[in-house]
């Protein structure tokens, strides 16, 4: 059995979409995010705050590096993950890839309570985002095998959508 991995912008709702799969499947949920935290001890904002986004990315790439080597596992990444190359071809072989997809303006309402996204505080959300996905958008669909559109899919539908191809 290989694992399903979940990636998308901040706001597409990878941990919600990959906790409920984890159960509808019965496998195992790990937020790299999450896995992060509990292997600092400290929040995303402090690590930004103290070794910058380099040294977050560095953390992150270790994390999906330790992750990609475990079996049936159901894996949300942040955002960002689709960055560094060598993320991205560990994920391509890590599983089955799944993009979800959402448009600014869901991402904005979702997004928009959380202090908890270092890039997000700033004056302008809106074209922080905007910027994000252009940059974004196209490695996140050059390793992707399926795409969920989460602002037409509800949650059961995305959630049996990605069980379909498992
Ligand atoms: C980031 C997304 C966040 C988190 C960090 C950086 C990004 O994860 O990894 O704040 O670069 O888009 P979520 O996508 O789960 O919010």
């Amino acid at each position: 059995m290989t694992n399903i991995i979940l990636i998308g912008p901040m706001g597409a709702g990878k941990s919600t979409v990959g906790r409920h799969l984890a159960t509808y499947l019965h496998l195992p949920f790990v937020d790299s995010d999450k896995e992060i935290e509990r292997r600092t001890g400290v929040s995303i904002p402090t690590i930004f705050e103290y070794e910058g986004e380099t040294g977050f990315r560095d953390r992150e790439a270790a994390v999906i590096d330790d992750l990609c080597s475990r079996q049936g596992i159901v894996l949300a990444t942040g955002g960002g993950v689709v960055m560094r190359p060598e993320n991205r071809t560990r994920l391509a072989r890590c599983g089955l890839v799944v993009y979800l997809r959402a448009s600014v303006n869901t991402q904005l309402r979702r997004t928009s309570r959380d202090r908890n996204r270092p890039l997000l505080q700033t004056d302008n959300p809106r074209a922080r985002l905007e910027a994000l996905f252009r940059t974004r958008d196209p490695l996140y669909r050059e390793i992707a095998d399926l795409i969920v559109d989460t602002d037409r899919e509800h949650l059961r539908g995305t959630v049996r959508a990605i069980a379909r191809r498992f």
